[in-house]
């Protein structure tokens, strides 16, 4: 068969959901995004973004990046950070977040890509990868460039992580650990100092990728004092710091490492400076007005996972903002659940369905903001209540 024919014919994963164009996947967004956003014309309250700390639309923040891009546009610098794409912020920027988490840092240009080759220019053929079985797609994409071997551990599983140290063991390379520092889809975090403590007895070094855990739990993210212990820690600039970007932190040597071999950085184009100025500014912001948003973030994720625990829904075992919600029922109702809490209750939330979990469960995705009020999660909770209404009188006809 011709590969352009197959690639025609085939569709599979997430290229099933394009019968929710729109709706499910690509849903327009209008105007600003904050607590609320227009969907279809229609206010909507919005649990689907990462903005945890609700900097994104914030009226400062749009200033001062469009007087910055008045100043320099939205694409300078045009080449490679190793080239032509160094400034006084990029260096200033990774000295504000080496203050911050302690280590030498080095800024990279997206998340994925970043992750994805620091894992590459880390290990050689002789090395060995072992990953939780649930850490983002870029760690797993970073475990797949690698030419040696690969091993996975079950989730947060700590004595099947310890079978697979020992089975690793090789007196050519060493291993390299891949963790999450709060895992994206469940919300919960990693056992971080349980995996540290298998260090006493296993060599390995440890790479935690921390989007969702940094600035949102503390300027360490979620793995605050055990830093020392993190060999690489990584982050992005996509969830609390809500632009474009991220950075690696680790040791003075191994960033000089990183910065000749990381190639999505040496071949690709630098962080565009309006993202680094972004960061910059975002940074003075949280510096004056201390934990203030922060604590506004944890209070109002109290309040919506409490919520939703005590109308019996299962949120399964987050310690994030981070606020799954588990369901089991038929697929017919799962789709008249979403559009109901969409259109009657204007909830928007993210949600995930069979072939991405097995059939006959959902999941609704709550992202808890600083941005959230106490109406706001009256409201989802209200809504909340009507899927639980509606789920035991699934169960009754069933
Ligand atoms: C855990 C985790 N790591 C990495 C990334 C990728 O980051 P970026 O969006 O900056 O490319 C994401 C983004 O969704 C993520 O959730």
């Amino acid at each position: 068969m011709r590969l352009i024919d197959k690639i025609r014919q085939k569709k599979e994963g997430l290229a099933v959901y394009d019968e929710f164009y729109g709706e499910l996947v690509y849903p327009k967004l209008e105007g600003l995004l904050k607590n609320r956003m227009l969907f279809k014309g229609r206010e909507v309250i919005t649990w689907s973004f990462n903005d945890y700390l609700g900097y994104q639309c914030d009226q400062r923040v749009i200033e001062a990046e469009t007087a910055f891009v008045s100043m320099f546009g939205a694409g300078y610098p045009a080449g490679s950070r190793l080239l032509t794409g160094n400034t006084e912020y990029h260096e200033k920027l990774e000295d504000e977040i080496a203050q911050l988490v302690g280590k030498p840092t080095m800024l990279v240009n997206l998340g994925y890509a970043g992750i994805m080759s620091t894992i590459q220019s880390l290990v050689d053929r002789n090395d060995t990868v072992i990953y939780d079985q649930e850490v983002h797609a870029c760690l797993v994409d970073g475990a797949r460039l690698h030419l040696g071997k690969r091993r996975s551990f079950r989730h947060n599983d700590i004595e099947h992580l310890e079978a697979q140290l020992k089975a690793s063991k090789s007196a050519l390379g060493g291993t390299l650990v891949l963790v999450d520092g709060v895992y994206s889809m469940r919300g919960d975090c990693a056992a971080l100092s349980a995996i540290i403590e298998l260090k006493k007895r296993y060599e390995f070094t440890l790479l935690v990728d921390d989007a969702h855990g940094w600035l949102t739990f503390s300027n360490q993210g979620s793995v605050g004092d055990l830093m020392k212990e993190v060999d690489i820690y990584i982050a992005t600039f996509a969830k609390a710091a809500a632009t474009v970007g991220g950075f690696i932190a680790a040791d003075k040597d191994i960033i000089q490492h990183l910065k000749y071999n990381v190639r999505s950085q040496v071949f690709g184009r630098t962080l565009q400076l309006v993202n680094v100025y972004s960061v910059l500014f975002k940074l003075d912001l949280i510096r004056d007005e201390g934990d203030n948003r922060r604590n506004t973030l944890w209070s109002n994720t109290k309040k919506l996972q409490t919520g939703l625990q005590s109308i019996g829904l299962n949120i399964g075992d987050t310690t994030s903002p981070i606020t799954p919600v588990y369901f089991d029922c038929p697929e017919e109702v799962s789709a008249e659940i979403i559009q109901t809490l969409r259109y009657e209750y204007g909830i928007f939330c993210s949600c995930v369905t069979y072939p991405v979990i097995p059939k006959g469960r959902f999941i609704l995705r709550l992202i808890v903001t600083a941005l959230h009020t106490d109406d706001d999660i009256k409201q989802t909770l209200k809504a909340f209540s009507y899927v639980k209404e509606r789920l035991s009188r699934n169960v009754e006809l069933s």
